[in-house]
């Protein structure tokens, strides 16, 4: 029953969209209907600049890390439950209850809740988006390449690897691979924008 409530809180926190609340409070452009038109940290970056960027990826990130954490810290629950937490946090974000279901592509919240699963994973993830993100400047590269690598960073990482853990990360990546086609289409065009481009072009 616990599990059940952790599960919907984390799905309702999720749904909160950082891009959306700070757009708006700053009045920016809503990024729904700007740049790439998806409510994420990069697409800020194009429609509202650093800050608002900034302001982003921190509040999707934390809305990822903050269930997991209370699971994995204040109760009993099993690996399971927190794994399932954090995949209803990163399911809010992609299909929001309060946007129409219409929501973001889920990196920075997946980041939030990896960091919460194992630090040490997430930081290897972090590290393997930036490293991507310097060499060929697409945000979206970078993100597919990390969220294909975590995973096998979970799976490979110091101590006995948690089998639920892992499918959970494992099932965001795929959902992550599925929500950037729009991304990997432009990207085999030759058509993607890189970090902090402005212009997009139509797909
Ligand atoms: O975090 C989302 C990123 O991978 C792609 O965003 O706006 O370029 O579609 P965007």
């Amino acid at each position: 029953m616990l599990s059940a409530i952790a599960i919907v809180l984390a799905y309702l926190l999720g749904s909160v969209s950082s891009a959306i609340l700070v757009s708006h409070a700053l009045r920016l452009p809503d990024p729904r209907t700007s740049g790439s038109r998806n409510p994420g940290a990069t697409n800020v970056l194009r429609t509202g600049g650093r800050t608002a960027a900034l302001i982003t990826l921190l509040g999707d990130v934390a809305k990822g890390w903050l269930p997991v954490f209370i699971v994995l810290q204040w109760t009993d629950l099993p690996g399971w439950a927190a794994g399932a937490v954090g995949l209803a946090a990163f399911l809010g974000h992609v299909l929001p209850v309060y946007y129409r279901f219409q929501g973001g592509k889920g990196v920075a919240t997946a980041l939030g809740v990896l960091l919460a699963l194992n630090p040490l994973v997430a930081l290897l993830s972090a590290l393997t988006w930036l490293a991507v993100a310097a060499i060929w400047r697409y945000s979206s590269l970078a993100a597919l390449v990390a969220a294909g690598a975590a995973p096998l960073y979970l799976a490979f990482a110091p101590g006995e690897p948690d089998f639920w853990i892992v499918t959970l990360v494992a099932v965001m990546a795929l959902i992550l691979f599925i929500r950037h086609d729009e991304n990997i289409r432009r990207l085999m065009r030759g058509e993607e924008s890189r970090i902090g481009e402005k212009k997009k072009p139509a797909s």
